[in-house]
């Protein structure tokens, strides 16, 4: 694995490697001294055109508690606010010798442009592109399934996850549809048809329109926020509508299976997707998803930067 662009690119050794190196890693986390040297003399760049708290933080934290060298890049307050590109920026920093570059982007494919144009020479990891795709999102959200629901065996074939809400507009669906698949899970999208993509017929998942239908048949379900920064049109009647037909409630949360864990990428809308006595039951797992996102992390640069060397690495190119 050179880049981590989308989880539909990982088969089920390397979604499996990646979460088995994660459970490992986990452990450094409950060390007094929170370091490993495996990064040693790398250098991680952290480069993010778009507003993050979680994932921005825990791999700048990750990078770190693997001893690499990390520089935060925010788009504000840099020379991309004075209107430079996306090549110049990658240009500048092959020049400052990245070994790493964590991406964010509002565009699509912003990634999987800066891994294959040449700019840069290092691995590239996709930390939210658009409305594409979010693959540690959808690691975290995996390994946290997997240590609520299968922790004897790890293996989530058959689990049954529900996807509620913007489902058009969330990279977190795309990516966790794609790496559930992969795992054997079975997945379950449920929104407003306004707030389904074209052709998500087409994807490896059941779609609903009826979320009390679906909840008594789920292990996990997984609310999205409603994502009003990209909606440029009324994709529903008003906020009490959307919350009446499509928010996490305590009675709704009363209809899942006792043992069922709900999730929420963050950051949350209370009161909109899920209610604040849902958000802050002993079933939600928001908490420990965000602690799960250091240990991903650092499994993500582990594994694409670890015990490689530059030759190595000349090697794949
Ligand atoms: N889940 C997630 O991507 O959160 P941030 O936008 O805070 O990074």
């Amino acid at each position: 694995m050179r880049h981590l662009l989308s989880a539909g690119d990982l088969d089920l050794a390397e979604a499996c490697l990646i979460l088995d190196t994660a459970a490992q890693l986990a452990s450094v986390t409950d060390r007094s001294v929170k370091k490993l040297p495996t990064l040693r003399g790398r250098t991680v760049v952290n480069l993010f055109f778009e507003d993050s708290t979680r994932t921005r933080i825990s791999f700048e934290i990750a990078a770190k508690r693997l001893s690499a060298d990390v520089i935060n890049f925010a788009a504000k307050g840099s020379s991309v606010s004075k209107g430079e590109s996306l090549k110049d920026t990658a240009l500048t920093l092959e020049a400052m010798g990245a070994d790493a570059v964590v991406i964010r982007h509002s565009a699509s494919g912003a990634p999987h442009r800066l891994a294959t144009a040449g700019w840069i020479q290092g691995s590239v990891v996709n930390a939210g592109d658009g409305t594409h795709e979010h693959p540690t999102q959808a690691l975290l959200d995996a390994f946290t399934l997997r240590h609520h629901l299968r922790a004897g065996t790890g293996d989530l074939a058959g689990l049954r996850v529900a996807i509620v809400g913007d489902i058009l507009h969330s990279r977190v669906a795309r990516s966790n549809v794609l790496l559930l698949g992969t795992l054997g899970a079975q997945v379950t999208v449920i929104a407003p048809p306004t707030l389904l993509p074209f052709g998500v017929n087409d994807w490896p998942c059941a779609v609903s329109y009826d979320l009390d239908d679906v909840l008594p048949h789920v292990d996990a379900v997984m609310m999205l926020r409603v994502q009003s920064e990209r909606m440029q049109a009324a994709y529903f009647p008003s906020v009490n509508e959307y919350s009446r037909r499509f928010g996490l409630d305590v009675r709704r949360l009363n209809l899942l299976p006792p043992t069922a864990i709900v999730l929420h990428p963050g950051p949350m809308n209370r009161g909109m997707e899920i209610s604040a006595d849902v958000a802050d039951s002993t079933r939600a797992v928001m908490v420990e998803q965000v602690a799960n996102g250091v240990s991903i992390r650092m499994a993500v640069l582990y594994l694409l930067l670890g015990g490689m060397t530059d030759e190595d690495r000349r090697d794949q190119l």
